[in-house]
């Protein structure tokens, strides 16, 4: 999979995937991701991405010409399955979604600010707006690191152990079972006996019920759903 992600700010994505699964999904050659810089996509002497809005509102909106060069040179390049521009307008980012976008071959997104980027970049080149949480970030940086680590771990063999992406929590629409690793007894805190006896049926039957009753007592809504 190939991922490119247009942004103001290509410095802050180096730590994410220069570590943990991110940076062994590249080294194995599962993941292919390219951050370009919006600036360098600008036709003015001075670098510019933004200006002031039409209307006079508060605040600077981002250029339309920079994104859609930047977009448009990819494009000539490859097909893309989704343009995706983050947003809190756009829609929740929920588990179902980073498991579809972990079957497709290219896609884009575009970090931008919010209240700040020309509508007509939404209109021409966004296939699909994704918002992580109803809350407003400066940037879609951030946000656009956590759908990519969503997608990219569900991605066949970026885990070691193909399971441990299906038994996540929401990959069944309930929360995990809570785990427990040595010691047994942790200054009288015990391991429930049930993971101690060796009883498959028993420890899959108390895991389903451990699942339930979080779920039910966490998130409700997940029941409903
Ligand atoms: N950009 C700013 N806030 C955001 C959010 N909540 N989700 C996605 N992108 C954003």
């Amino acid at each position: 999979m190939r991922i490119d992600i247009l942004t103001l700010f290509p410095d802050m994505f180096s730590g994410v995937f220069g570590n943990s699964i991110l940076k062994r999904s590249i080294q194995k050659g599962l993941l292919e991701v390219h951050t370009h810089d919006i600036r360098n996509f600008t036709l003015s002497k001075h670098r510019r991405v933004d200006d002031y809005p039409f209307g006079g509102e508060a605040g600077m909106v981002m250029m339309i010409e920079p994104i859609a060069r930047c977009i448009e040179q990819l494009q000539l390049e490859r097909d893309y399955d989704a343009v995706i521009f983050m947003s809190p307008d756009g829609v929740p980012f929920k588990q179902n979604a980073a498991n579809r976008l972990s079957m497709v071959e290219n896609i884009i997104i575009l970090c931008g600010h919010y209240k700040g980027i020309d509508e007509r970049i939404r209109e021409i080149y966004i296939t699909e707006e994704i918002s992580i949480g109803d809350y407003v970030l400066s940037g879609g940086e951030i946000a656009a690191m956590a759908v990519v680590d969503a997608v990219v771990r569900v991605i066949p063999g970026v885990l070691n152990d193909e399971t441990s992406a299906l038994s996540d929590s929401f990959q069944d629409g309930l929360l995990s079972a809570p785990v427990y690793t040595r010691p047994a007894d942790y200054k009288g805190h015990k391991v429930p006996d049930v993971l101690l006896s060796g009883n498959e049926r028993l420890i899959k039957d108390w895991k389903l019920e451990q699942q339930l009753l979080r779920t039910s007592q966490r998130r409700p809504d997940l029941l409903e759903d």
